[in-house]
């Protein structure tokens, strides 16, 4: 796509968006939605699935096509600061566009909690890093009431121009299928990025006919606030990502399940890791929150509760694996090593494997 300019300029008047916006981008989004008709074949089969890879965004992640909208409107309005609270990705993204607007950047997360690519892209970017000794629910109450007492814009997802930017990868989705896909399946965290599909659903719906998906949300079981029906004062899960206790967006995103006909589900975390595992071999390597919502899906379908034959299938897999190496490095078995000969690596070639 030559000339592409980012979501920002590619969608701008599908966007709701005020006009002292100035642009400030990395030419985040147009991701490959990627078929994985093996994958498909181990669900049973008799279906189209695909995978929107949103690891492929400039810092690794989706937060991107919402980072572009949110600076770009803070920038445009002057603002010299912005804040986040974050489990990591949102961290790195916001960093990463404020740096390229020349604005400081501070990013409050939980010690302890958030994987090492995450936080060295942060740190990389320029972020001023804040560790708190509490969850990420306790940072977003420290930025959200920070940023009514001082002039920092807030770029979490309550903040509306993330959303414009994030429904953008739904026009994205509808473009290379032609229509909406019947299921979309995605991870839920603070709930921002399944409001904002619904938004992009409905909007592309209501100008082109393009139909709606049911969507299928996905929690971690130890943090599942939406299925359960209450806060959960101390989420846990190795999917860091949407270890996330009281979603920002949480009442938006039951809406969106419900009026799609769809719903949000928890899965395992083991069901999570053998999903990530799964998704791998397909050549595809997210990050364990990214496998949430394929895992969901495969819950559903193995459960009986959907029925995926002769319809097509969209999982979003919202960041890239090299974002928490480590829950790959801490198990592996070490590499072999061999010496520097050749007939060292013939034996090696011969013995079975
Ligand atoms: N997947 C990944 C990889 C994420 O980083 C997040 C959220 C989600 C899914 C859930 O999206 O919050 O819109 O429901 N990460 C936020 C962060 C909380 O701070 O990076 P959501």
């Amino acid at each position: 796509m030559p000339g592409y300019a980012g979501v920002l300029e590619r969608y701008r008047p599908f966007l709701d968006i005020p006009a002292h916006t100035r642009t400030v981008t990395l030419l985040e989004g147009n991701t490959p939605l990627i078929p994985v008709p093996n994958l498909a074949n181990a669900l049973g089969g008799g279906f189209e699935l695909y995978v929107k890879f949103e690891g492929m965004n400039p810092t690794g992640s989706f937060k991107d096509r919402g980072m572009t909208v949110a600076i770009s409107e803070a920038y445009g309005h002057g603002a010299k600061s912005v804040i986040c609270a974050s489990t990591g990705n949102t961290a790195a993204s916001a960093a990463a566009y404020a740096a390229r607007a020349g604005m400081r950047c501070i990013v409050i997360i939980p010690a302890g909690k958030v994987a090492t690519g995450k936080l060295a892209g942060a740190v990389a970017y320029g972020a001023e890093v804040i560790q708190i000794d509490g969850s990420f629910d306790d940072a977003l109450n420290l930025v959200v009431g920070i940023s009514e007492r001082y002039p920092i814009a807030l770029v979490n997802s309550l903040n509306p121009y993330r959303l414009e930017g994030q429904k953008t990868a739904a026009f994205e989705i509808c473009e290379s299928l032609g229509t909406a896909p019947d299921w979309l399946a995605l991870p839920v965290g603070n709930a921002g990025n399944i409001s904002a599909y619904w938004m992009g659903f409905q909007q592309l719906n209501t100008r082109e006919n393009s139909g709606l998906p049911q969507i299928l949300g996905v929690q971690a079981e130890g943090a599942a606030p939406l299925v359960l029906g209450h806060p959960v004062e101390h989420p846990e899960t190795v999917a860091t990502a949407i270890r996330i206790g009281k979603p920002a967006r949480g009442e938006q995103a039951l809406l969106a399940a419900e009026e799609s006909n769809g719903r949000i589900i928890a899965v395992s975390d083991d069901e999570i890791l053998v999903m990530q595992k799964h998704l791998a071999r397909n050549g595809v390597w997210v990050e364990p929150a990214s496998a949430a919502g394929v895992a969901g899906l495969a819950h559903e379908i193995q459960a009986g509760k959907i029925n995926p034959k002769g319809k097509r299938v969209v999982a979003v897999c919202t960041g890239h694996g090299l974002k928490d190496p480590d829950i790959i490095t801490h198990d592996m078995a070490k590499p072999q090593v061999l010496p520097a000969e050749m007939h060292a690596l013939e034996d090696y070639l011969a013995r079975e494997h």
